[in-house]
């Protein structure tokens, strides 16, 4: 009997699609075809694998409206971020069409008159990625780009919550003529997919974006054959405002980086650090703005914050907001719901909580939700020091315009990903990734091809 899932819209919990799994024999078929497909992809010219990339972004653009619409009923994110998820998707591809054209090797001096050291990098191989619902275009784009860029073929599973937008990327690159067996999407549930991409032998690299427990699963597994691993995983972001922050400029940002998503994020704001002079100031004025915020279907237009993914991830919330009430938070705004488990959909209304302490599981745990626990601190190096308290490492914020203070929290937040006056650093052209439990490695920029190209040293004698 074949297996198949259905993807929900969040909003409604209406079904929208009926997709099959692949079998086990399927899986195994596309991992063959992927190796055969890397034979000749690898063979490829750099220059004509970059034009076959461009020809890519430019059929999503075209189809933008149409991903967008697809991306928002099956993950909830409002229109306006489903377009300029699209736009993030496609920079990937952009960036790396351009890398294509850079894998430079190098040459070294020998030792002697009678040698040559040449050293060159060829793509790695077959890649296998398993990518998140919350971005369900980007994720797959950050990966597959780079991969195709430096020669690799590539097999993706989206996750199955939100599998359609891959589907149809992946459709657009075979249009666009990248060959069949180089790019190719399954859909199963994880724990086999993962079981089968990383006991292939075909597969020299296995990339994933989610959970940290799963990213150490697959760590693990992947060591039976000594696969790369590039590991984006969770994270727990403290943002600092400093005294003499903005503070207009920090509510506007904290904005942004706590509510993209419904605070779906692995690199939003987590925990709020003010300091203690302004902390009411902060407080009052970040309220006052999240309660502008409108909550609602993605496909409306007004729109700022849609659902959360599912029941598992709506009860996690609701659960960290009710452990930090009872043991003392205040609720400045929000701590209010609309929520239906027989039609499947769950809103959580942005909420803002202050007096938030360590002992609270919000300050500990990844929230993936829109809420904002606000605490206080009286010396940087105290909020070095709460900021730093976490197993993770991906991304921190602070605002301040002193550039000592700057500086300081600069070289002494634990984090890959630093935001200073900013809360929005993500962008194809930079190195995205964590320290810590948040991940190995980087994706983006010219350290995110890296991962995909193995260097072959070449010594030539006797000249
Ligand atoms: C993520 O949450 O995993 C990615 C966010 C981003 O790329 O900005």
């Amino acid at each position: 009997m074949v297996s198949s899932f259905i993807v929900k819209n969040p909003a409604t919990g209406e079904s929208i699609q009926e997709v099959p799994r692949h079998t086990e024999e399927e899986i195994n078929q596309a991992l063959d075809k992927g190796h055969t497909g890397f034979k000749k992809w690898s063979k490829i010219n750099a220059h004509e694998r970059s034009r076959l990339l461009k020809k890519w972004s430019l059929l999503i653009q075209e189809n933008k409206e149409e991903i967008a619409k697809v991306m928002t009923m099956e993950n909830g994110k409002p229109l306006s971020e489903s377009n300029g998820e699209v736009n993030y998707a496609t920079s990937y591809i952009d960036w790396y069409a351009e890398e294509a054209l850079r894998l430079y090797g190098r040459t070294i001096p020998a030792a002697s008159e009678a040698k040559r050291i040449v050293v060159s990098k060829q793509p790695i191989g077959l890649v296998a990625a398993i990518t998140p619902w919350n971005f369900p275009a980007a994720m797959m784009t950050r990966k597959a780009a780079p991969a195709l860029a430096a020669g690799c073929s590539f097999i993706v599973k989206p996750a199955e919550e939100t599998p359609l937008t891959t589907i149809r990327l992946v459709e657009l690159a075979h249009e666009a003529g990248i060959p069949e067996d180089a790019i190719q999407c399954v859909n199963g549930r994880g724990s086999v997919v993962g079981r089968l991409f990383t006991e292939s032998p075909h597969v020299r690299k296995i990339t994933f974006t989610g959970s940290t427990p799963v990213g150490k699963s697959l760590i693990k597994d992947s060591a039976e054959t000594i696969k790369h691993v590039t590991m984006e995983l969770g994270g727990h972001a403290p943002l600092i405002v400093a005294e003499d922050a903005d503070i207009d400029f920090a509510v506007a940002q904290t904005l942004l980086t706590k509510f993209r998503n419904a605070g779906q994020t692995c690199v939003c704001a987590n925990r709020i650090l003010v300091h203690e002079n302004i902390v009411d100031t902060f407080s009052e004025k970040f309220a006052e703005a999240t309660k502008q915020l409108k909550v609602g279907n993605g496909l409306d237009e007004a729109t700022d914050v849609g659902p959360i993914i599912n029941e598992k991830g709506y009860n996690k919330i609701v659960a960290q907001v009710n452990d930090a009430i009872s043991k003392g938070a205040e609720v400045l705004v929000g701590n209010k719901y609309d929520a239906d488990k027989e039609k499947g959909f769950f809103f959580v209304y942005p909420t803002v909580l202050k007096n938030v302490d360590g002992s609270m599981d919000i300050m500990q745990e990844e929230t993936f939700g829109p809420v904002a626990p606000i605490t206080s601190f009286k010396t940087l190096e105290e909020a070095v020091e709460i900021a730093n308290n976490t197993p993770y490492g991906l991304a921190a914020y602070f605002f301040t315009n002193d550039y000592r203070t700057g500086t300081y929290l600069h070289d002494n937040l634990d984090f890959g990903i630093i935001g200073w006056n900013d809360g929005a650093p993500s962008a194809a052209h930079a190195p995205f990734g964590g320290m810590k439990e948040s991940g190995l490695g980087r994706e983006g920029g010219i350290e995110g091809i890296e991962p995909y190209l193995e260097t072959k040293y070449l010594s030539i004698g006797n000249l």
